[in-house]
């Protein structure tokens, strides 16, 4: 068995590197040539995620042989692809790199591969486009491979111990590709179900996100009702919460390229089959979500006025501009978007991100500040407003 791993982000590597441990040859495939070398030379790309540094070390260059060049990955026979799916602008997915990927693979695919899409995607999307642009490409047909799903489940910065322990799905588009991929993934997935098809497998993962994305929504309301009535909310969420209950924490919105983007899949189905009215509270929760920036930035307002200070002249440090704790990544940052709204409304905005230098920050057009000299500051992640 001989295993691509096609995109190596901050999804796909920790995979490649947990199938090179189980003892597999991986070839991985990135188009980014800078981080394949960095990988052969056994240099971890994304030091900050825990066990990997000892695994690209022990593999990188040896059981997993990064290559920017697809051919090199010609004689594998199980190819699995990791590569981002964004949404535009009006929410639609922009299938660029996954597009490109199946394109590329389709090129090198033989008689009785089988190839598994882990990337999230809208329901139904191996079954057509996957499979046409594979079948276009290599002038094989379904049945001459196997396709399969099977939705990546890991959150950066616990990726590789999620990767051994989580439930991992996977479901094929007929029976056969759906038993050939579980054999396989059986290998090195311990907690691994296989499922009816490939779509209720990309259905699966997108309803997770829809769930964390409406319970966020729901804290977001209850977090404003609870200040409307003066009741601490936190403490009412410690003692609410029990097996059946699981109020959410409240936030700045939902940021990240995974949860704000997967109710948008949904949406844009129902959308086109004339039943918007099925997505009602999907896109309730986005309105809600979206409202938090102004909610904060009216608290923030109101802090400054009690400053003894001209209002544009109070030093406001945001706190956390990254999408959440942990993650370098500033992808749909509701807290960079506040403390761009804050510009707008002509405040005195400074930023802080322990993640991020201050160059990072000078280089995003935002001022750095350290927290204590700053008149007002705002933990985006704690929620608090600090002097
Ligand atoms: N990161 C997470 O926590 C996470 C969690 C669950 C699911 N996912 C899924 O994984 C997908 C990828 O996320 P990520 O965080 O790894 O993204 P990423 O941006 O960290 O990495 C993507 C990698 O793919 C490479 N790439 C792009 N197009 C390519 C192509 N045509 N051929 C080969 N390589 C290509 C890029 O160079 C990059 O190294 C997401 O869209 C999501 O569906 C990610």
């Amino acid at each position: 068995m001989k295993i691509a791993v096609v995109g190596l982000g901050n999804a796909g590597l920790p995979l490649a590197a947990v199938i090179a441990e189980k003892g597999f040859k991986v070839v991985g495939v990135d188009v980014d040539a800078r981080r394949c070398s960095q990988i052969n030379k056994g240099i971890n790309p994304i030091p900050q995620e825990p066990e990997l540094n000892e695994l690209i070390k022990k593999h990188g260059g040896k059981n997993l042989i990064a290559t920017s060049q697809y051919k090199d990955a010609a004689n594998s026979n199980f190819y699995i692809v990791i590569v981002p799916l964004f949404i535009d602008d009006n929410h639609q997915p922009d299938f660029k790199f996954v597009k490109s990927a199946f394109r590329n693979i389709g090129k090198i695919l033989k008689k009785g591969d089988c190839v598994v899409l882990e990337t999230t995607v809208p329901p139904k999307t191996t079954e057509t486009l996957i499979k046409k642009w594979l079948e276009e490409e290599s002038g094989l047909v379904l049945g001459d491979f196997y396709l399969a799903h099977s939705p990546e489940r890991i959150m950066t910065g616990y990726s590789i111990s999620r990767l051994k322990e989580f439930p991992k799905i996977v479901g094929g588009v007929d029976t056969k590709s759906g038993k050939k991929a579980f054999e396989v993934y059986k290998k090195f997935v311990s907690n691994l179900s296989l499922v009816s098809s490939a779509r209720v497998a990309e259905f699966i993962k997108v309803i997770e996100g829809c769930y964390r994305f409406a319970n966020i929504a729901l804290a977001n309301e209850l977090f404003k009702i609870a200040e409307e009535l003066e009741i601490d909310f936190f403490e009412a969420r410690e003692y609410a919460n029990h097996e059946y209950c699981d109020i959410h924490m409240p936030s700045t919105g939902v940021g990240g390229h995974c949860i704000p983007v997967y109710p948008w899949f949904l949406i844009n189905e129902m959308k086109g089959k004339n039943k918007i009215e099925n997505s009602l509270l999907l896109r309730t929760a986005h309105l809600i979500n979206e409202e938090m920036i102004e909610f904060w930035a009216e608290r923030i307002v109101e802090g400054c006025m009690k400053i003894d200070k001209p209002i544009n002249e109070v030093k406001i440090c945001v706190q956390g501009i990254t999408f959440r704790k942990g993650a370098k990544s500033l992808y749909n940052s509701r807290n960079l978007a506040l403390a761009k709204h804050l510009m707008e409304k002509k405040l005195n905005v400074f930023v802080y991100d322990e993640l991020l230098s201050k160059e990072e920050i000078v280089e995003l057009g935002l001022k750095f500040i350290k927290p204590d000299v700053a008149d007002l500051v705002f933990d985006c992640f704690a929620l608090e407003m600090k002097k």
